[in-house]
């Protein structure tokens, strides 16, 4: 197979040598790239499948293919370690936050933080101090942590900051102030920045978190980058962190069989970021801007969240983010007409639609969005209507009991309305942004009950109730 990226991936080069040296294996994957033998269907979708053990690498892992391509990311991104993950950032997260501290030490958190954050407090047992973001008045946007929310945690003494970054709207805290705080204290900084693996390689987009000193950085493959789907990168430096005990927590958590595709292509992105990285965001780098534009000539408000609306460097250049609102229309009738158009958003709700646009869209995938948006946009605005800010974004969280205990403890479903004033044993969640309303331990108030009934109501998915139909609420005995 011809592949340019091959020569500058080991783990690529390990893939597709795989299917080249036909090799006949009685090891798993017990479907041996032959199932197509038993039914078209199932071989079509695992005949492409090649462990890293015994595929990628011998058994044994005598060749350390895994290891080089791990060490050519760490020296890329600039850490001094790197783990690859088939879990997503959801593991990645899970691994970094259980070689943090102990149970019952306490840990900086951005309340927008997604929920496999929740869950690794869980695991290790860590109980958050929560951070409030700042929200643009404007856009009814979060625009990050704020220092002074980082100084009333840091009279708690946390073993951490964590921190989203971007948001998931492509927003992006003073990051520089936060983290020398934070180190003024030895206080690592993680950075959960699942949505941000194309930070740090071009002048016009923000720079990479360990660029700006961060301790660990947390970013999924297949987010902004053309990775398969879960794939991951845990990058770390050794100054305020135990490396050894990463290596230790994300062993304990990861698959012991990751397959080897979604492995090749953290080290496909990798090498092309890193040989064709600048010319191909040049490139969405100008689609985007000329998407925007082209749609927006057609409105007289602005429409799109772009760079104006933020401090310097404070906002994702190639985020797209339709502002609802100010058509007056629903951001989830848009996406349902889209729909018709065979095309799909990343998120929408009342207010906001998220389109993600990455390295893999050519300037015709932008044409054909703009030529089915515009008339939708046109067919469907209304009056303009006042920000409303998302239920996400907005809650100050009342802590019942710590988050594990609740995990832990035996519940009861209660009617909606006996809910308010009870403690949640259910993390609830709108997704995306999968951003928690109700954490386990937390008390469910008459703000949220209501509010994420309006939120269903709305059109989005609330995830992760017990009872999805939010007639009855998951509480603690
Ligand atoms: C901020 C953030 N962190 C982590 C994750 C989990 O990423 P993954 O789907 O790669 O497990 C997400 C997923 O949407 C996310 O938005």
């Amino acid at each position: 197979m011809t592949s340019e990226l091959r020569k500058s991936a080991p783990l690529l080069d390990a893939y597709l040598s795989y299917f080249e040296a036909g090799r006949l294996p009685f090891t798993i994957p017990g479907h041996k790239q032959k199932a197509h033998r038993l039914d078209a269907g199932l071989g079509a979708l695992v005949d492409a499948d090649v462990p890293l053990y015994g595929g990628l690498d011998e058994i044994k892992l005598t060749q350390g293919t895994l290891r080089k391509a791990e060490e050519l990311a760490a020296s890329f991104w600039g850490a001094d370690y790197a783990r690859f993950s088939t879990g997503g950032s959801t593991h990645a997260n899970q691994a970094i936050v259980m070689a943090l501290g102990k149970p019952g030490d306490k840990i900086a958190v951005t309340r927008t933080a997604h929920r496999s954050i929740l869950s690794a407090l869980v695991l290790a047992g860590l109980e958050p101090i929560w951070l409030i973001p700042e929200i643009d008045l404007v856009t009814g946007i979060p625009t990050g942590i704020p220092v002074s929310e980082l100084e009333r945690a840091l009279t708690q003494n946390p073993i951490a900051l964590l921190l989203t970054e971007p948001g998931y709207l492509g927003t992006i805290s003073e990051l520089p102030a936060l983290i020398t705080r934070a180190h003024e204290h030895s206080v690592p900084v993680i950075i959960d920045a699942a949505w941000g693996g194309h930070f740090g390689f071009h002048e016009s987009i923000p720079k990479h978190a360990l660029q700006l000193g961060a301790d660990a950085l947390i970013t999924s493959a297949h987010k902004a980058l053309p990775g398969y789907s879960a794939s991951a990168l845990l990058l770390a430096q050794g100054n305020l962190l135990n490396l050894a005990r990463i290596e230790q927590s994300f062993e304990t958590t990861h698959t012991t069989s990751p397959a080897g595709a979604p492995l090749a292509s953290i080290d496909a992105c990798r090498a092309l970021l890193q040989t064709r990285g600048h010319e191909l965001i040049d490139r969405l780098l100008s689609n985007v801007t000329n998407f925007k534009s082209a749609v927006q000539s057609n409105f007289k408000d602005s429409i799109f969240l772009d760079e104006t609306h933020f401090p310097i460097g404070r906002f994702d250049p190639v985020k797209i983010i339709l502002r609802a609102n100010v058509l007056g229309l629903s951001g989830v009738d848009v996406e349902q007409q889209l729909q018709k158009s065979n095309i799909r958003v990343e998120m929408a709700d009342q207010d906001t639609v998220v389109f993600l646009a990455t390295l893999a869209d050519d300037s015709d995938d932008f044409k054909y969005l703009e030529s089915a948006l515009v008339p939708i946009l046109k067919v469907l605005q209304g009056p303009i209507r006042e920000t409303q800010i998302s239920l996400s974004w907005s809650i100050e969280p009342i802590a019942g009991i710590s988050t594990r205990d609740a995990y832990f403890a035996d519940s009861e479903f209660v009617s909606a309305v006996d809910a308010v004033g009870r403690i949640s044993a259910d993390l609830i969640a709108p997704y995306p942004p999968g951003v928690a309303v109700l954490a386990p331990g937390e008390i469910i108030t008459k703000q949220i009950v209501n509010g994420l009934a309006a939120t269903k109501k709305a059109g989005v998915r609330i995830a992760y109730a017990s009872d999805s139909t939010l007639a009855t609420y998951r509480v603690i005995k």
